[in-house]
């Protein structure tokens, strides 16, 4: 795994701020993310032998936590709700016509590396659904009959991106 020296020194001043070794493990994962983009076997490796930790520990909290990613993903993110009220509304439709126009298959990333999709549980915004978080930014009221414009709006904006 290479690590850039900004992060290296990001994790060697983090890990003393902590009581125990073991308790740095998050921050860490977040910082090799951060930077790589997800967590390989050999970056989990790598953050248990830093933290003396048995690589199933590392492991048991990739898999636990849905941010932490073990594949790579695409470089933007769409994470559809599918609980109620979002079902309700359209959200299985509105998945279907993402991946659909964005030629990326469902939990998996298009072949340009530009788009990944999945489902994600509730995303706390029941009363504008169907909702679709993009990154860090909520889309509201993505109905189905909205979803084709809101894909070729998503395309324009990573093309002027990359
Ligand atoms: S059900 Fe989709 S935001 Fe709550």
């Amino acid at each position: 795994m290479e690590l850039s020296p900004e992060s290296l020194q990001r994790i060697e001043k983090l890990i003393p701020r902590y009581p125990t070794k073991r308790s740095a493990v998050l921050p860490l994962l977040h910082i090799i993310q951060e930077e790589i983009g997800y967590i390989s076997k050999t970056s989990m490796e790598w953050v248990a032998k830093k933290l003396d930790l048995n690589p199933m520990q590392v492991y048991e909290v990739v898999t636990f936590y849905p941010m932490l990613k073990e594949e790579p993903v695409g470089r933007v993110q769409v994470k559809v709700c599918r609980t109620l009220s979002c079902a309700l509304r359209g959200g299985y439709k509105v998945c279907e016509t993402l991946q659909k126009e964005l030629a990326c298959p469902l939990n998996g990333k298009s072949e340009d590396g530009a788009f990944s999709i999945e489902f994600v549980e509730c995303l706390a915004s029941c009363g504008t659904a169907p909702v679709v978080m993009v990154d860090d930014v909520l889309h509201e009221e993505v109905t189905p009959d909205k979803a084709g414009d809101f894909a070729k709006e998503l395309k324009s904006s990573s093309k002027q991106k990359a």
